[in-house]
C-alpha cells in the first residue's frame, strides 16, 4: 500500500448540533442532533482521499464505539488507516455548533489524539509520501518528530496549526515547508513570532495597537505578504473563509477568491482546504496556486453539505464544479 499523501493527526467524534441561532450564555435551545466522524487530521485525509488521491491517515482513537466508527468510515471513503489504540484514552469529542447561517463554535476534548507518540508513527509508512501533512490536534513533539521525518525523506510537510493551543511549540515551524492558517491562527502566529515583532510596531500594521484579525483585513496584499515572509516558512497560505485565500510564496503572492456558494455548514471548511490543498499537490506535480485553487473548490463543496469528513467531496464533483466554474 504506497499513499501519496499521508495525513497524522485527530480523529474525533462529532456530535453536531443544528440550530437557527446559537444559545446565549444561560439560555436552553432546541436543536437537531448528527453525530459523525470528524477530527481535523480525519477530515483532511477524507478530503484527499476523496478527490481520488491515495491517502493514509495515522491517529489514535480509545477502545470505544467511536474507534470502531473510524475504521467503518474510513472503508467507505477509500481512506488507507493505521490507527493506534490507547487502551487509557477516550476517542476524543467534540460539541460541534452550527446556527442557520452556517457558522460553527466547536469545543473539542482530544483524550486519545495526545497520546500518539513518535514510537506509534512507523517510519516505513512516512517513506513512500509525496506531501505529508499535520495539525494542532497532536502533541507538538510528535508534529516535530513527523514533519522533520518527511522533510528528510524529501516530502512537502504541511502544517495547518489548528486550533492554536497555548503551548504551542514555533519549533515545529523549522519542519514546515507550508504553513495553512486561518485569520485568527495568523494572528496568534505572529503575535508570538520574533522576526515579526519589529514589523509589528510600524504602520500598517500596529493600527489600533494590537495585531487582530480586524488588522489582518484591512492589510494591502503586499503588506500581508511582507508579515507572511516573517514567519520564514517557504510557503504561507493564509485562509480567509469567505474571502478566499491568501498565498504567500518566497517571491510570489496571489489572493484567491472564494467561490459564491450555498453555505449549509462552515465546520470542517479549513479541513476540506487542506485536504484539497494536498491532493492538489500530487495532482498538479507540486504547483502551489494549482493545489490551492483546487483546495478552494474543495472547501466551498464541503461547506454546501452538513457534518465534517463526511461533507467532503469526490473527485468527480470536484472537477464538475470546477468545470462549471471556469466557463463564467
Ligand atoms: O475542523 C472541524 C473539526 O474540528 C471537527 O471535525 C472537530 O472534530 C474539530 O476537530
Amino acid at each position: 500500500m504506497k499513499s501519496s499523501v499521508v495525513v497524522v493527526g485527530s480523529f474525533v467524534q462529532d456530535l453536531a448540533f443544528y440550530t437557527k441561532n446559537f444559545p446565549r450564555p444561560g439560555e436552553t435551545v432546541v436543536g437537531d442532533f448528527r453525530p459523525g466522524p470528524g477530527g481535523k487530521g480525519f477530515n483532511q485525509a477524507v478530503a484527499a482521499a476523496r478527490a481520488g488521491i491515495p491517502t493514509l491517515f495515522i491517529g489514535a482513537v480509545g477502545p470505544d464505539a467511536a474507534g470502531a466508527g473510524a475504521r467503518q468510515f474510513a472503508r467507505t471513503a477509500g481512506l488507507h488507516l493505521h490507527l493506534v489504540e490507547k487502551p487509557k484514552h477516550a476517542t476524543g469529542a467534540a460539541v460541534v455548533t452550527v446556527n442557520g447561517a452556517g457558522q460553527n463554535h466547536i469545543i473539542i476534548s482530544l483524550g486519545a489524539n495526545l497520546g500518539l507518540k513518535p514510537r506509534d508513527i512507523p517510519a516505513p509508512l512516512l517513506a513512500p509520501a509525496q506531501v505529508v501533512v499535520c495539525q494542532g490536534e497532536s502533541a507538538y513533539a510528535t508534529v516535530g518528530h513527523v514533519l522533520r521525518t518527511a522533510r528528510r525523506n524529501g516530502a512537502i510537510t504541511v502544517f495547518n496549526p489548528a486550533p492554536m493551543r497555548p503551548e504551542f511549540d514555533p519549533a515545529v515551524l523549522r519542519h514546515t515547508e507550508v504553513l495553512i492558517p486561518n485569520e485568527s491562527e495568523f494572528a496568534a502566529l505572529v503575535k508570538q513570532c520574533p522576526s515579526c515583532a519589529a514589523l509589528l510596531r510600524t504602520a500598517p500594521f500596529n493600527a489600533g495597537g494590537e495585531f487582530t484579525e480586524a488588522t489582518l483585513h484591512a492589510l494591502s496584499p503586499e503588506a500581508l505578504h511582507r508579515l507572511c515572509r516573517c514567519l520564514q516558512v517557504p510557503v504561507v497560505i493564509v485562509t480567509l473563509g469567505a474571502r478566499g485565500c491568501f498565498v504567500s510564496q518566497p517571491d510570489v503572492y496571489l489572493r484567491i477568491r472564494a467561490h459564491d456558494v450555498e453555505v449549509v455548514d462552515t465546520a470542517g471548511a479549513g479541513d476540506g482546504f487542506v485536504g484539497g490543498f494536498a491532493a492538489g499537490l500530487v495532482k498538479f506535480k507540486h504547483n502551489i496556486f494549482e493545489a490551492a485553487h483546487y483546495a478552494s473548490a474543495v472547501a466551498a463543496l464541503s461547506v454546501m453539505q452538513p457534518g465534517t469528513a463526511p461533507s467532503m467531496p469526490i473527485a468527480r464533483e470536484i472537477a464538475r464544479f470546477l468545470k462549471k466554474r471556469d466557463h463564467r
